[in-house]
């Protein structure tokens, strides 16, 4: 197949263009480096050293042999992805080119903006380029479990039943987003379903839970090849923080109570369920919709797991219970379905030891590169403008040490 990876150089988005390459796929990468700005902008860096693209793809082609196109260029403009798709004819698109920071949408204005109009915009300059250029394209979508909320009933994957005065229908399973990111992603859905249901395009929405672990089969294959491994207040996600947290010896930081519970997976399976829906893909008209996760934790099972796992490294570690700086329950009911793609063909690797082993490793690695003032959340859902400084993150996590 080709296979268009749209935000191929993000953490999800490299590992599966790797993936889908080693397979055998003709593939190519479109980004436009957003990322790499906003490390800069905020003044952190994933804790590996990742290459620059062209460099990270040379390498790559010099050990398989296998190339990978490049277009370097913004999804939102859509010239550069009318060229892209007129130059490379994808059969699927994987996009995965999105500003995917919940707390990054809530800095203030500008930022909850930026990130509605780059997610939105360019999910529907995608869904237009497939329908000019290429409109038997297979859309594969990056969504989130977050677009669900948490609501007091199981979640469905996409749909739900109803009955509704004596009358049934098949509708989409309602949306209760937690951040002007999350919302971004409900917003797409529907754009998506739309242009399915008008223009006969087929998409696959996957909502997708919290992606963990850094090395996959390709990655390992090299230095050079290595992804990210964010761990910061913004970018970063829980797992990797801990990790960071524990190895520096500081206090596991759990927001509130720690009971909000979320479904979480392995990057070895987020690969494989972007290479099963590419090869049983959605039928033209169709919009579906898979659950992609495979376990699901709360924080504070989480943070329990970590500091076990650093007990038996010497380590001795502290949870310390934070104010939440979202707005969220920090106790609930969580039972989500997540059967699709296990009835594809997914065999999950599911959380152990060693694959936490694996990630504190990482983190005794590069402890160098750690930056511990960006451990503290410095943005809070209840303001309408947050300042984002690392003077007063240093600030915070000095006063949190003499506490502890
Ligand atoms: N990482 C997770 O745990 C997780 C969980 C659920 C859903 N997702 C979704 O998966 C997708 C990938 O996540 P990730 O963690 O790899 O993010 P990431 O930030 O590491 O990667 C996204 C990539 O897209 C690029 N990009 C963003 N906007 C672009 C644009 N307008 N034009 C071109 N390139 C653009 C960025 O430069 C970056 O390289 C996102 O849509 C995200 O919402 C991720």
């Amino acid at each position: 197949m080709r296979i268009c990876v749209l935000g191929g150089d993000g953490y999800c988005g490299w590992a599966a263009a790797l993936y889908l390459s080693r397979a055998g796929h003709e593939v190519a990468i479109v980004d436009n480096f957003l990322r790499r700005q906003w490390d800069f902008e905020l003044g952190v860096q994933t804790l590996t050293p990742i290459q620059p693209l062209a460099d990270r793809i040379r390498v790559w082609q010099e050990l398989t042999g296998k190339s990978i196109e490049l277009f370097i260029g913004d999804v939102a403009d859509y010239d550069f992805l009318s060229s892209m798709f007129e130059d490379f004819q994808p059969d699927t698109v994987v996009h995965f080119a999105e500003q995917r920071s919940a707390p990054y949408s809530m800095i203030d204005r500008k930022h909850a903006v930026f990130t509605q109009v780059n997610n939105v915009v360019g999910t529907l300059n995608v869904l237009f380029a497939i329908k000019e250029f290429k409109p038997d394209c297979h859309l594969i979508k990056l969504g989130t479990m977050g677009e669900y909320g948490t609501p007091n009933i199981d979640i469905e994957e996409g749909y739900i039943q109803i009955e509704h005065n004596g009358r049934t229908d098949l509708l989409p399973f309602p949306k209760q987003p937690g951040s002007f990111y999350h919302l971004s992603k409900v917003h797409d859905s529907h754009n998506m379903m739309f242009a399915c249901k008008i223009w006969g395009l087929r998409a696959t929405d996957l909502n997708q839970g919290v992606v963990y672990g850094t090395v996959t089969d390709e990655t390992s294959l090299d230095e050079a090849l290595i992804n990210r491994f964010d761990y910061d207040d913004v970018f970063g996600t829980v797992l990797n923080r801990f990790c960071v947290q524990a190895v520096t010896g500081h206090p596991l930081t759990v927001y509130g109570k720690g009971g909000q519970t979320r479904g979480f997976l392995d990057i070895r399976d987020t690969v494989r369920c972007i290479e099963l829906a590419c090869l049983n893909p959605a039928k033209a008209g169709e919009c579906r919709v898979f659950n992609q996760f495979t376990e699901q934790f709360s924080v504070l099972e989480l943070a329990r797991m970590v500091e076990a796992a650093s007990r038996k490294m010497g380590l001795h570690v502290d949870v310390d219970h934070l104010p939440d700086p979202r707005v969220e329950a920090e106790q609930h009911y969580y039972n989500a379905k997540h059967s699709k793609l296990l009835d594809l063909g997914l065999q999950p690797h599911y959380l152990n030891d060693s694959l936490l082993d694996s990630l504190m490793n990482i983190a005794v690695k590069y402890q160098d590169r750690v930056d511990t003032s960006v451990f503290l959340p410095q943005v809070n859902w209840r303001n309408a403008r947050n300042r984002r400084s690392k003077l007063q993150a240093a600030a915070a996590i000095a006063a949190l040490e003499s506490k502890s």
